[in-house]
């Protein structure tokens, strides 16, 4: 397969490489990723993780074993096993569907890298246009507000939610964003706080509970988050937090707009109450660890409970901003989320 460089993935010799998200941004840190129990192994770890990076990493690593040699009956158990990885982001669904077709033709090697590099490709183009579309909503000074990690090491390109917020920098249009920091796994507090600084966003890092008092006090303009999985009624599933965000948005009569490609949609999925949402380990809220090292504050043996994400009903959503164009709340009600893919 031909070399590849992306944020947080690159090929090199035939092998797939992954920079270790839980490592940033202390240390960036390249680990290899030679088979399926490796790569599911960083995706459970999120390691490897945003819902098209994480559907990426997946196809790319079928197109290396199908040219290490792996048979077809192979290839088609080591789909499945990543299509299990993750349950909630339905990017990972959505392209391994695209590369269990090239898995089934006669040249299934050449189809697969094929497809591969194609849906790398496609996720690049799908973030510029989500900018183009998502900056048209940005007002002038804004002021604007975002949860988990969106950006560059989500993707193959500039981003879904923080792609809008790039460009509505580079127009001159973005006074500040503040970064929530995204308990329990800090994704905003760690990588979209990094990502930032090295675009020369200015932003704040602020406490996820911070945002409410934020709100009150009129400092937030609009809300922009991206989005793991939409469901044909248009309700969202994201990181955990989002859904109290966009509660807060409505209460305080602030925009809340969703950023994603249309590999996030699932018109197969009536409404958000059928989303899998994935449980996490409890050491992820008793403490925190990471390359800084290891924390625990709660008691031993403390009972907890840890969904990864939660849904926001598509009534408390502004606007879904995709690939293909501003899907507006009147577009969700007449049903345009359940054609979407047909
Ligand atoms: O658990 P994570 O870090 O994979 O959760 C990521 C999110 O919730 C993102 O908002 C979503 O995947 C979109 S990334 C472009």
């Amino acid at each position: 397969m031909q070399t590849l460089n992306t944020t947080s993935l690159k090929i090199v010799d035939n092998q797939l490489w992954i920079l270790d998200q839980q490592a940033l941004p202390q240390e960036k840190r390249w680990c290899p990723c030679p088979d399926v129990t490796s790569l599911v192994e960083h995706i459970q770890t999120l390691r490897v993780r945003g819902a098209p990076l994480i559907g990426l990493s997946a196809s790319l690593l079928l197109a290396l074993l199908a040219e290490k040699g792996l048979s077809q009956a192979e290839l088609a158990q080591a789909l499945e096993t990543l299509r299990a990885s993750r349950p909630t982001a339905v990017n990972l669904m959505n392209n391994l569907d695209r590369m269990k077709l090239a898995l089934a033709q006669p040249q299934f090697v050449a189809a697969l890298a094929q497809e591969a590099q194609r849906l790398v490709e496609e996720d690049r183009a799908l973030c510029e246009r989500i900018a183009d579309h998502g900056t048209t909503l940005v007002k002038p000074n804004s002021r604007l507000l975002t949860h988990c990690n969106t950006g560059g090491l989500a993707t193959a390109g500039i981003g879904t939610a923080i792609g809008v917020l790039l460009r509505a920098h580079q127009q001159g249009k973005v006074e500040q964003v503040w970064v929530d920091e995204t308990r329990p796994l800090l994704q905003g507090g760690r990588l979209t706080a990094w990502e930032l600084g090295e675009l020369g966003i200015p932003y704040q890092l602020i406490c996820d509970s911070m945002a409410a008092s934020l709100m009150a006090q009129g400092q937030v303009d609009a809300i922009w988050v991206g989005a793991d999985r939409i469901a044909a009624n248009g309700d969202v599933a994201n990181k955990i937090g989002t859904y109290s965000l966009a509660v807060l948005a409505h209460y305080h009569q602030i925009p809340f707009y969703v950023a994603a490609p249309h590999t996030t949609l699932d018109p197969a999925c009536p409404h958000g109450r059928s989303i899998p949402i994935e449980q996490r380990a409890a050491a992820e809220v008793t403490g925190v660890s990471g390359s800084f090292g290891n924390c625990q504050w709660a008691p031993q043996n403390a009972a907890v409970y840890n969904p990864a994400f939660d849904v926001t009903p598509a009534e408390l959503i502004s606007g879904w901003v995709l690939d293909t164009g501003v899907v507006t709340p009147q577009d969700v009600q007449e049903g345009i989320f359940q054609t979407a893919l047909k």
